[in-house]
């Protein structure tokens, strides 16, 4: 179902396609952290992407919820974004030779999921209202502030001194 097939009749429709898109892209996220933990070289980085990891597994089972919540089955249905983001970010740490640039290129890969993610959730926040569903929109908010938190987590890492070191 692409997103602008005719199977999305409602703003209803358009939530829960939403939600697979963005329950396909979390568990996209679950598989690709790993790796990026195995690359991290400061140890702040690695240990803020263990961190996420931990809060991702935990927002595939908040979407679980949500989608309990629809009174639908959880489905993922392919997020090409996400995919491009994740193909985009691995194209470019095979390309890195030097270690703490790696870091800086792992922190801009990320933060381009982060702002991805952030943008899906302040949408399906907002549609949840809309539809009269502030449990559903309470239940996304938690991850829309894991979210934001992660990317702030990485700004400061840089900051702090990666993107110094890389230079
Ligand atoms: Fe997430
Ligand atoms: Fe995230």
């Amino acid at each position: 179902m692409g997103l602008f097939s005719k199977d999305i009749k409602t703003m209803d429709d358009l939530f829960v396609h939403t939600l697979e898109d963005i329950y396909y892209a979390e568990k996209r996220i679950v598989g690709a952290l790993p790796e990026m933990i195995g690359k991290a070289t400061s140890p702040q980085l690695r240990s803020a992407f263990e961190a996420h990891l931990g809060e991702t597994r935990n927002q595939v089972r908040r979407l679980e919820q949500v989608f309990q919540m629809q009174g639908k089955s959880p489905k993922s249905v392919t997020c090409p974004a996400i995919d491009g983001i994740i193909d985009e970010a691995n194209d470019v740490a095979s390309e890195v030779a030097d270690k703490t640039v790696l870091d800086a290129a792992l922190i801009a890969a990320a933060q381009a999921v982060e702002h991805y993610e952030v943008s899906r959730y302040g949408s399906l926040i907002a549609w949840a209202k809309a539809l009269g569903r502030n449990d559903c929109a309470q239940l996304l908010h938690q991850t829309l502030e894991e979210e934001k938190a992660a990317d702030e987590k990485l700004t400061s890492i840089a900051e702090s001194g990666v993107n110094r070191r890389a230079a």
